[in-house]
C-alpha cells in the first residue's frame, strides 16, 4: 500500500506540470489563459500562432502521462503503472500550482494509453487524426477517441484497464463541457483558428 501511495503521489506531480503554459511563458507568447479557449493544452498553444510550442506541449505532456506509467510498471508493476497514469491525469486537469484549474486530459490521456496499451494508445491517436482530418475540429476528435478508448480496450485484449479508460473518459468529457456546448451551437473553432 505504502508502494501505491508513492507511485500516485509522484503520477500526480508529474501530471501536475503545465507544460504548454511554462513553454509560452518561457517562449514569450503570452499568458495562455488571455488567448483563445484559455486553457493550458497544445491546441490552444497552437493559438497563440507558435507550432513548435505546441508541438513541444503536445509532446510533454503526452511524455508525462506515458514516463508516470512506464516508471511505476517498472519497478512496482501493473496495477501501479495504471494508477501511476491515472493519477498523472489528474494531475494535468487538478494541478496544485494553478489552483487545481488545469488542462483537459487529452495528450496526457494519450501519452498514458501508449505506454499502457500501445495498441490502444496507437487505435485511438489514429481515431484522433481521422476525426481531425474529416472535421478540423480538436476538441471533437478528443471526444471520439475518448470515447472510442474503452471499446479499443476491449477489443484489443486489455480489458483489465478498461475501467482506468471509462473513468478517465468521463473525467475528459467533463472537462470538455464548454467546448460541447460552442459544438452543439456550431461555434467551436477548427484547429489553428485563433478565435475560441
Ligand atoms: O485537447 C484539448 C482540446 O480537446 C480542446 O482544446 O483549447 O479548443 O478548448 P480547446
Amino acid at each position: 500500500p505504502f508502494g501505491l501511495t508513492l507511485w500516485a503521489v509522484l503520477g500526480y506531480l508529474l501530471g501536475s506540470i503545465p507544460f504548454g503554459m511554462v513553454l509560452a511563458k518561457l517562449m514569450g507568447l503570452g499568458n495562455l489563459r488571455d488567448i483563445g479557449s484559455g486553457n493550458i493544452g497544445a491546441t490552444n498553444v497552437l493559438r497563440t500562432g507558435s507550432k513548435k510550442a505546441a508541438a513541444l506541449t503536445l509532446l510533454l505532456d503526452g511524455g508525462k502521462g506515458a514516463v508516470a506509467v512506464l516508471m511505476a510498471r517498472c519497478v512496482a508493476g501493473e496495477d501501479a503503472a495504471q494508477l501511476a497514469g491515472l493519477m498523472a491525469f489528474l494531475g494535468h486537469c487538478y494541478p496544485v500550482w494553478l489552483g487545481f484549474k488545469g488542462g483537459k486530459g487529452v495528450a496526457t490521456f494519450l501519452g498514458l494509453l501508449l505506454a499502457l496499451a500501445w495498441p490502444v494508445g496507437i487505435a485511438c491517436c489514429l481515431t484522433w487524426l481521422a476525426t481531425a482530418a474529416v472535421s478540423r475540429i480538436s476538441s471533437l476528435s478528443a471526444l471520439v477517441a475518448a470515447c472510442a478508448s474503452t471499446l479499443w480496450m476491449l477489443v484489443l485484449g486489455f480489458s483489465s484497464a478498461a475501467c482506468l479508460s471509462l473513468a478517465l473518459t468521463g473525467i475528459i468529457l467533463w472537462r470538455h463541457r464548454e467546448n460541447l456546448t460552442r459544438l452543439r451551437s456550431g461555434t467551436e473553432p477548427k484547429i489553428g483558428s485563433k478565435k475560441s
